[in-house]
């Protein structure tokens, strides 16, 4: 699943799973953070984003503020990624501020979660940073204890409430991975694939859509691969798509991404056509040794699929430039591969080793300005499909899911059907709010966004 910047969301309420014999905070001594403020910081990607959203419930249920500050903060949760060095280099910046205002006595307490939690560099961060609380990615709930709520517990494959912020929400279909992607830390600081009981998932989204949930979006490292009882991710996709009025998941493995998902998200009026597929490479030689278990013949030919059968759909991707013994011409064939594709858009990752992965170790370092020179190339090749793609859908009229109200900068931002951003000026948006509908026609485009009405 792809990395996101800092996030922060406000949450739908649905309880905890508590520990049995444990009373619930209503019940429970004055609320033990009242008067008293948290900062929940996130990076990585959304399932993160989804485990902030627990713990903030945890810290609002235990009566803190929640601040945006970390001067304002007397405690603060760093929620962190590992799946680059440069996320890890981000959580260092932030947890030596961090101790800083702690030793200027403003932040009481500091606790580390998530995938640096889970990795073994955890501890040396928490001796160097004197951090109070240092917690993986399969013990959030013991966040509860720290901020002074009653234990609350969770399993492997958890009574993961879905969050959100009140017009869509996060439910989590799968955690963990079963693949071994050779420069990936991921399967590590998350383990394996468990998947959810489909009547699970279904009664929380039918739960959430009751109580007003508009766009639910599953999630999982690879959504695809979600299978329980005989079911598999397109029998749960349908059935979803029939409860709830929006749908998108996201992230999709190739190999386990079927035909069958690929006319659904056609032919189902509720799911939204936005595909992520991440490639990683257009080479066979390298496919094969990341072991992603796929040639890049058949990634084409999924493609051709999902293009006809969602001809507005948005289709982007993730690549790695630089993996140990990529040649010139592997890169090559990546390009063509962006080319036949026309992706819309695209992450583009400069490989990044990471201790303990099988390419961490492998020879064939990519120079730096080799690195650099691949990544700008894949990067234009990508800018200048999205921007002619986005330009065909000029004078198109759309109905737009808005996902953001109007901004002090005058723009609201939404989404088509077919899963394209879309920014609407102060007259289009008309005051629409997060969870609306607004029909308009595209009025220009660049190489990321569209705009309904002036530019701004
Ligand atoms: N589960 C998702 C990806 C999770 S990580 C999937 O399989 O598609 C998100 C993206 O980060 C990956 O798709 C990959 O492109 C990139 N990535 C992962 N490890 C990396 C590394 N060591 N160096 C550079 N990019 C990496
Ligand atoms: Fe990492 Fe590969 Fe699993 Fe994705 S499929 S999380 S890239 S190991
Ligand atoms: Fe996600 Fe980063 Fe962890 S991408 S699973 S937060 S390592």
């Amino acid at each position: 699943m792809t990395d996101m910047a800092d996030a922060t969301h406000a949450t739908t309420r649905v309880p905890l799973t508590r520990k049995p014999g444990k009373a619930a905070p209503a019940d429970a001594a004055p609320s033990p953070g009242a008067g008293k403020t948290a900062c929940i910081r996130t990076f990585g990607c959304q399932m993160n984003v989804h485990d902030s959203d627990r713990m903030r419930r945890m810290i609002l249920d235990a009566g803190y503020a929640e601040v945006q500050a970390y001067e304002e903060a007397d405690i603060v949760v760093l929620n962190t990624c590992y799946v680059r060095e440069n996320a890890v280099d981000r959580v260092r910046g932030h947890l030596g501020e961090l101790s800083r205002l702690k030793k200027e006595g403003r932040v009481k307490k500091v606790a580390l979660t998530g995938c640096v939690g889970a990795a073994e560099e955890a501890s040396g961060l928490e001796r160097q940073f004197g951090i109070d609380l240092v917690l993986g990615t399969h013990n959030t709930y013991e966040l509860a204890e720290f901020v002074g709520l009653p234990g609350m517990e969770e399993t492997r494959t958890p009574d993961l409430p879905g969050t959100g912020d009140g017009d869509s929400a996060f439910v989590t279909i799968m955690t963990g991975c079963n693949y071994q992607c050779s420069y990936c830390i991921v399967p590590t600081v998350r383990g394996r694939m468990a998947c959810r009981p489909m009547e699970d998932i279904v009664a929380e989204v039918e739960g959430l859509v009751a109580g007003g949930t508009k766009y639910i979006t599953l999630l999982g490292q690879t959504v695809d691969a979600w299978r329980y009882d005989g079911k598999r991710f397109c029998d749960l996709l349908e059935r979803v798509s029939e409860a709830a009025p929006r749908v998108w998941f996201t992230t999709s493995h190739p190999s386990n991404m079927e035909d069958r998902t690929l006319r659904a998200m056609g032919e189902r009026g509720t799911i939204v056509g936005r595909l992520h597929l991440p490639v990683q490479s257009g080479s066979d030689r390298m496919l094969k040794i990341m072991h992603r278990g796929y040639k890049a013949e058949r990634y084409r030919r999924k493609i051709e699929v999902f293009r006809e059968a969602v001809p507005d759909g948005a289709l982007s991707t993730d690549i790695i430039v630089g993996h140990p013994g990529e040649t010139d011409g592997d890169h090559d064939r990546t390009l063509e591969l962006v080319e036949d594709c026309a992706f819309d858009s695209a992450y583009i990752f400069k490989f990044s080793p990471r201790g303990g992965t099988e390419a961490a170790e492998m020879e064939g370092r990519v120079p730096d300005d080799v690195v650099q020179k691949r990544f700008l190339q894949i990067l234009r090749a990508v800018e200048k499909n999205g921007f002619e793609a986005n330009q065909r859908k000029v004078g198109s009229e759309e109905e737009i899911y808005i996902r953001r109200g109007l901004s002090d900068s005058g723009q609201a931002i939404g989404e088509t059907w077919g899963g394209h951003a879309v920014r609407l000026d102060r007259e289009v948006s008309n005051g629409a709010e997060p969870g609306d509908y607004v029909r308009a026609s595209i009025s220009s485009a660049g190489p990321h966004a569209l705009y309904a009405g002036a530019r701004g």
